[in-house]
């Protein structure tokens, strides 16, 4: 059997492009697991792609499915030991992050306490939120950066409660946060004034252009957009527009659950346009916790057994970049489009 064939006929079926390197991992992550949601995650390839391969995989008699989850055929199995092994040999102490957290041993404590009150993941808003050592690790990792000591941040979308940890750390200069769910501004302001900070929050939904007294009066931003082109040109541009000067900094989240490398290229490309320059993209830095609506995504629909996910099983890379001389944000104007939905994204 060969790699690039497969890879051809999944691109061909599922109209999404497939390397033989994801096949590849495919294999290696067949070797290692079961279940649909610990296959895709280490897969690493678009949700859709990956279960459209399964069925391959099956007609081609190299794969069984039964309630228990894959399993290889002999036939399978002698395919995938050709292939290189798939092993995480990431740092145990940062999970691959690169950062550690032992200066805000503090921080931790409080966060970890205060994140326990907050509200649920509501569809609508796409608010798969990432665990709280990830916001933790995200606001460690723009501290050493140098964008959090005296900085006016802000924060588009913030269903990851960037803006508490920011807020305990006393750091930044000036926090504000737009966010379209009023139960999550509700808890950042009741978090803020028990706590004593000072944040601000407004209501406001990113298809729109920002207020004009946001733009270019920041110095760092966070999102985490829905996996989507113009989502994430909608979020990220507005960041882009709300930045102050050349050296400002933006963090985002972008999986490949929901993204192939050529959405990933077409994202890089449009956002270079910005004039901004990529300084890190740090794999599987991001981990969602289970949003518990999992039986009304596509994802579910798609997945050839209907298991629910034991463990969290979504990540995504986390970007930061730095604008150049010359950049400029995005100002378009969604009105009331589905900016949410593509063929390759699944969990909304
Ligand atoms: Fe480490």
């Amino acid at each position: 059997m060969d790699i690039t064939l497969l890879a051809k006929e999944i691109t061909q079926r599922s109209s999404i492009e497939v390397s033989p390197k994801d096949v590849e991992r495919l294999l290696g992550a067949l070797r290692k697991a079961r279940l649909p949601w610990d296959v895709v995650d280490l897969s690493d390839f678009p949700v859709p792609a990956v279960f459209e391969s399964i069925r391959l995989l099956e007609e081609k008699g190299l794969l069984t499915v039964s309630e228990n989850g894959f399993r290889l055929t002999q036939e399978g199995r002698t395919l995938a030991r050709e292939v290189h092994p798939l092993e995480d040999l990431s740092c145990p102490a940062c999970e691959g992050r690169g950062i550690s957290l032992s200066r805000f041993s503090d921080i931790e404590k409080r966060f970890l306490r205060i994140q326990k009150g907050r509200p649920k993941p509501v569809r609508n808003f796409d608010q798969g939120y990432v665990t709280p050592k990830t916001t933790l690790f995200r606001f460690a990792l723009a501290y050493e950066r140098g964008d959090v000591v005296g900085k006016d941040i802000i924060i588009l979308g913030d269903d990851d409660l960037m803006s508490i940890v920011l807020g305990l750390s006393g750091l930044p200069r000036k926090i504000t946060v737009v966010e379209i769910d009023k139960r999550l501004t509700d808890f950042i302001q009741e978090t803020a004034e028990k706590e004593g900070f000072q944040v601000r929050v407004e209501t406001f939904d990113l298809r729109h252009p920002l207020p004009k007294e946001h733009v270019k009066a920041y110095d760092t931003f966070f999102t985490d957009p829905p996996e989507t082109l113009k989502a994430a040109d909608a979020f990220i541009g507005r960041g882009i527009a709300a930045l102050r000067s050349t050296g400002s900094a933006g963090y985002f989240g972008f999986t490949r659950r929901e993204a192939s490398l050529s959405k990933w290229y077409e994202l890089q490309k449009m956002l270079l346009k910005y004039r901004i320059v990529f300084t890190d993209i740090i794999h599987n830095f991001n981990e969602y916790v289970n949003w518990g609506y999992e039986e009304e995504t596509k994802a579910w629909r798609l997945s050839p057994v209907k298991v629910k996910p034991k463990r969290n099983w979504y990540r995504s890379a986390l970007y930061r970049f730095e604008t150049l001389s010359g950049f400029k944000g995005n100002f378009k104007d969604y009105g009331d489009e589905n900016i949410y939905e593509d063929i390759e994204s699944s969990t909304t």
